[in-house]
């Protein structure tokens, strides 16, 4: 969602802010736009569209100026246009602005500044904010500063604000509230941004804002207050991404790059925590919430989207192995509900950007009422990490494409590894299959590599089925949660309609569906319920559809039924999800590429998706 760059120092502040909103075009987004201070005024320029297209509607317009601050929007009030772009004016033409976030109270402001004989250009809340930010500062004949501290008590929502200004030379203040701000330390020069990857070229040192704090940033100081005006003393920390984990390194996207990443992904989830050899796991968060783990009658995963298949697979492995009852929830709708949650249970947090303002909510709301979280967050530092009382890293670096790939086979990783650590202290497993899991656990990233290396024969499966009105995507156990992932990557991707489904539930309804025109996706590897999907893909058949079997190597009975199959190797069906997905990452990204279009920022979808 809508990214933000600032910069203040001694370089030229438009090619760093314009370079930072690229970084940033990962989020997704619908227009761009930068706002300068050049001699005493701000200047705005902005476009719906790309910052590409953005620049080149600047041409050669003069750009000079030290201070600057960039946005990329992703419309929430109102269309994406020129206008809607941010950043927005104030009503003097003194003060720009940009935001991301949404003020929840902006049409009550709205109507209190109309009173006041205020007209406004855009449709957008931003707009809003900013000139009741104005207005205070008028009527209280008060600093910027102390104008936005005022209005910020008065807003509710969630935001990051950067405002430049005509009074204040060579200075940015931001505020931040339930939307993520880094602020990167350099030698005469600060940089801000959504995440780190704008500043990464220049500066390692950074420091985090949190809820209801400020900053005045000028290029030789940093301030931060709180909302009371108290100072607070900036955390410096060292960040350990390098550049090139944010650049594509000779692939034709993100997503290909990322998919691809998947073997070292795998064992960097694992690496230092897995010692198959000695049949040990560490994980020093799981281990300081042993007891509460151990007797825990009820554990509830809360996530969104791929977040939230990982933890569908993870019940299905906490109930086997840990023996105990397991919840699964999206965060998006259990935030709104009124869920049974006392002191002491445990919660599991799933997430890639630890920035899901959904999921944000419903863990706050966990934990005042007293529930325990744990972490299975990816990005260091960021509000879901620092919210959890304890949990695990992911560690599958800077995941860019939109559509979410290693950070979902890391989730997975770390939550089987969170599964067998807990069903070893509670002797819920033998010793015998508790090796065995690690064994199998360890073998996954030759595995993955394995699969990745046969990726032509699923590129022709693609170059098929490429013009497909609609997918079904079935799998039975451990495999439904890649089902309903496979069909959720299609979509995303290539645009098609696809849906995920229980295999054995296909009976009840969406048998409808089939005919010679549809492809059916069966996860089908040697498992449990093997003979079970067996029959499942001949109903299929005996219907006419047009099978492609994901299948465990050297399974004649599904190659024989199927039009089209993709191997994995051979793999307990515990750790099976880990590799059963690559291929339908696969499937989607070529299908997308088949069909010409921008897989790695797709239509209407946001990388972090830091609104409500
Ligand atoms: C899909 C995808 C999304 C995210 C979801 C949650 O490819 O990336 O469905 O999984 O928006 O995001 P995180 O995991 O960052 O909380």
């Amino acid at each position: 969602m809508c990214g933000i760059v600032g910069y203040t120092g001694t370089k030229q502040a438009y090619p760093i802010v314009i370079k930072g909103l690229k970084r940033l075009e990962y989020r997704g987004y619908d227009s761009a736009g930068v706002a300068l201070q050049q001699n005493g005024k701000v200047k705005l320029y902005k476009k719906q569209g790309q910052v590409a297209d953005l620049e080149e509607n600047i041409g050669t317009q003069n750009v000079e100026g030290t201070t600057g601050i960039g946005h990329t929007r992703w419309a929430t009030h109102g269309e994406p246009s020129d206008r809607n772009s941010h950043p927005h004016l104030s009503a003097s033409g003194k003060i720009a602005m940009i935001h991301n976030g949404i003020i929840e109270n902006y049409a009550q402001l709205k109507s209190e500044l109309h009173r006041k004989g205020y007209t406004f250009n855009s449709d957008t809340d931003t707009e809003v904010l900013l000139n009741f930010i104005e207005e205070i500062k008028i009527q209280n004949d008060c600093s910027l500063e102390e104008a936005l501290r005022i209005a910020l008590k008065r807003v509710t929502g969630a935001y990051v604000i950067l405002l430049i200004d005509d009074e204040n030379p060579d200075t940015i203040i931001a505020a931040r509230k339930g939307s993520p701000l880094v602020i990167g330390v350099g030698k005469n020069e600060h940089f801000l941004g959504s995440d780190a990857s704008p500043m990464l070229e220049y500066t390692k040192e950074v420091v985090y804002v949190n809820d209801y704090e400020l900053a005045i940033v000028k290029p030789d100081e940093l301030i931060l207050k709180n909302i009371g005006n108290e100072k607070i003393t900036p955390y410096i920390q060292k960040l350990d991404i390098e550049l090139a984990a944010i650049e594509k390194g000779g692939y034709d996207h993100f997503m290909l790059k990322e998919i691809f990443e998947q073997p070292q992904t795998i064992f960097d989830s694992m690496r230092g925590r897995l010692d198959a050899k000695a049949g040990t796991i560490t994980m020093s968060g799981v281990q300081q919430y042993s007891e509460q783990l151990i007797k825990a009658n009820r554990i509830i995963i809360v996530a969104c989207g791929t977040s939230w298949h990982a933890g569908l697979v993870a019940e299905y492995i906490f109930e086997e192995i840990c023996r105990v009852n397991v919840e699964v929830e999206c965060a998006s709708d259990y935030r709104y509900r009124n869920p049974v949650i006392n002191k002491g249970h445990v919660i599991i947090v799933i997430s890639k950007s630890g920035e899901t303002a959904d999921t944000i909510v419903a863990i706050e709301n966990a934990k005042e009422k007293g529930a325990i979280i744990l972490g299975v967050v990816n990005v260091v530092g960021s509000s879901i990490a620092r919210l959890s009382h304890a949990g695990a890293y992911t560690h599958a670096g800077h995941e860019i494409g939109v559509a979410s790939t290693k950070a979902f086979t890391a989730q997975l990783v770390v939550l089987t590894l969170i599964a067998l650590k807990v069903a070893y202290m509670k002797g819920s497993i033998s010793n015998e299959r508790y090796k065995k899991l690690l064994a199998e656990l360890e073998a996954i990233p030759e595995k993955a590599a394995w699969i990745l290396n046969r990726h032509e024969s699923i590129k022709k499966i693609a170059e098929k089925y490429k013009n497909a009105r609609d997918f079904l995507y079935l799998g039975r156990g451990y495999n439904f949660a890649i089902a309903l992932e496979g069909a959720l990557k299609l979509k995303e991707i290539s645009y098609i309609h696809a849906e995920g489904y229980p295999a054995a539930e296909m009976k009840h309804g969406p048998i409808a569906l089939v005919d010679d025109e549809l492809p059916v996706v069966f996860v089908a590897t040697k498992d449990a319920y093997h003979e079970k999907i067996v029959s499942n893909i001949s109903e299929i058949k005996a219907r006419k559809g047009m099978v492609i079997s994901v299948i465990t190597e050297g399974d004649e009975a599904i190659t024989e039924i199927s039009d089209d199959v993709i191997s994995i190797p051979e793999a307990d069906e515990i750790v099976a999800p880990m590799l059963t997905v690559i291929p339908l990452q696969l499937l989607s990204y070529y299908i997308g590429v088949a069909k010409n279009l921008d897989v790695d920022k797709p239509r209407n979808l946001a990388k972090s998706v830091t609104v409500e």
